[in-house]
């Protein structure tokens, strides 16, 4: 037996069955986009914890400002003493989010908590309880996200009731047959059928469907949202936990459409690796809240906190926005000819460095080419990640600081087990 197996039997025993494993496969060590396993095996990780390594694994400047931090103090709850860095980040995601107005700053741990606050401020500033949210987003796993989350499996089913308030409107998606114009008659239609517009506090939206399977918000949908918000006196949140921090080759993912939203939610690579989240926005509505109204014990955790401040300064040092660029376009070049070469290849798209590859079978999607084309990749030596309402997408989320050679490795072998399934047609890898 592995040591694999062995630490799986183990996990079997010990572990709750709901925490799903996504690979069979215990981590021993890490560096940059190289995971190595209990076994001794290396992978190339294109799946980066989930969107969590735009910097790579243990990037040498973070792990020496979290030592750094190690030396100082590691924790006094910022609502107990104050620290200059949770100030310093703050002024810092201030700047960098969309918008030349005033904004302010809430640090927080995950990306749900950052989600949760951010209709919480939106509530208190506007006193209305309602918010829309989209079919096949995701937005996190406590109650009022799984209630904005617009998927029942595996993240709904069973945890019922929903919180009240909250309404689904479409996303648009051209594959599937959903244009701009659908998915904003589809909002207009909440407010006509569902609840008045002067009850919705916030729509909530990911630029980039993350979980729902890599689904690139056109403009227009953006562009439709933040009219519709203006005129309602509608909060306007971009969820870009997934899409933030440099991963489709602009800081935030809304930026490609020149939209400003009113409310950024943020975690995942902002801190590398280190559970940290954020939200960010206009200062009026950001300060709505009563004092104490907002907050946490361990929220900005000044080693997590050290981490991000790491992060942008390597995300500005090493270029990341342009290599993220560049290895959407790789990507593309490499992959854009499966389309021809492979039936169940029904689209490869992206925005930067975000990019899905959606498999289908006669238009029907084809979840076990996914299943299959990942055990096989994995069994090649490389880590994939799938997605999508129907779970047949596959997602590349490379670190932003992957060698060339690794990045071509990779593809290759993501090509070679695309291709290597597709011959062999439904039996497993
Ligand atoms: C867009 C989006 N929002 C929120 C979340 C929830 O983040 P967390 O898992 O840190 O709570 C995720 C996680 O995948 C996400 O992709």
């Amino acid at each position: 037996m592995t040591s694999n197996q062995r630490l799986m039997e183990r996990r079997e025993q010990a572990v709750a069955r709901g925490v799903a494993n996504l690979h069979p496969l215990f981590a021993a060590s890490a560096d940059n986009a190289r995971i190595i396993d209990a076994d001794g095996r290396e992978y190339i990780d294109f799946a980066s914890g989930i969107a969590v390594l735009n910097t790579g694994h243990r990037h040498p400047q973070l792990m020496a400002a979290v030592r750094r931090q190690l030396d100082s103090f590691t924790h006094t709850c910022f609502h107990v003493m104050g620290y200059e860095s949770y100030v310093e980040l703050a002024e810092k995601l201030n700047r960098l989010t969309p918008g030349a107005f005033p904004k302010k700053s809430l640090l927080v741990n995950t990306g749900a908590e950052a989600v949760e606050n951010a209709i919480k401020i939106a509530r208190s500033y506007t006193g209305r309880p309602g918010v829309i949210a989209f079919d096949g987003g995701f937005h996190g796993r406590t109650l009022l996200t799984m209630g904005l989350t617009g998927k029942v499996m595996p993240y709904k089913k069973g945890f019922g009731p929903m919180p009240a308030g909250i309404h689904h409107a479409a996303y648009p998606n051209a594959l599937h047959g959903i244009s701009v114009e659908d998915a904003l008659r589809s909002l207009e239609d909440r407010l006509r059928f569902d609840i008045e517009p002067e009850a919705v506090a916030a729509m909530i939206v990911e630029p980039v469907m993350g979980e729902g399977g890599f689904y690139v918000a056109p403009p227009a949908f953006l562009r439709g949202l933040r009219d519709i918000a203006s005129r309602h006196g509608i909060v306007l949140i971009a969820d870009e936990v997934q899409s933030g921090f440099g991963r489709t080759g602009r800081m935030f993912a809304v930026e490609h459409a020149g939209v400003e939203p009113d409310l950024i939610t943020m975690a995942k690579s902002l801190a590398g690796g280190f559970p940290l989240a954020a939200v960010t926005g206009r200062a009026e509505i950001m300060d709505a809240p009563h004092a104490g109204g907002l907050g946490g014990t361990y929220g900005g955790n000044p080693v997590a906190v050290a981490a991000a401040l790491a992060v942008l300064e390597v995300l500005e040092s090493e270029g990341l926005l342009d290599k993220a660029e560049r290895i959407g376009q790789r990507s593309l070049e490499r992959l854009r000819p499966l389309q021809q070469s492979c039936d169940t290849v029904a689209e490869v798209r992206g925005l930067g460095a975000m990019i899905g590859i959606e498999f289908m079978r006669e238009g029907v999607p084809a979840p076990d080419m996914v299943q299959a084309v990942v055990s096989r990749a994995r069994d090649q030596g490389l880590l994939l990640l799938s997605c999508g309402m129907h779970g047949n997408v596959i997602r590349l989320l490379a670190p932003l600081t992957i060698p060339d050679e690794d990045l071509e490795r990779g593809l290759a072998m993501l090509a070679d087990a695309i291709t290597a399934q597709e011959k062999a047609g439904l039996q497993p890898a």
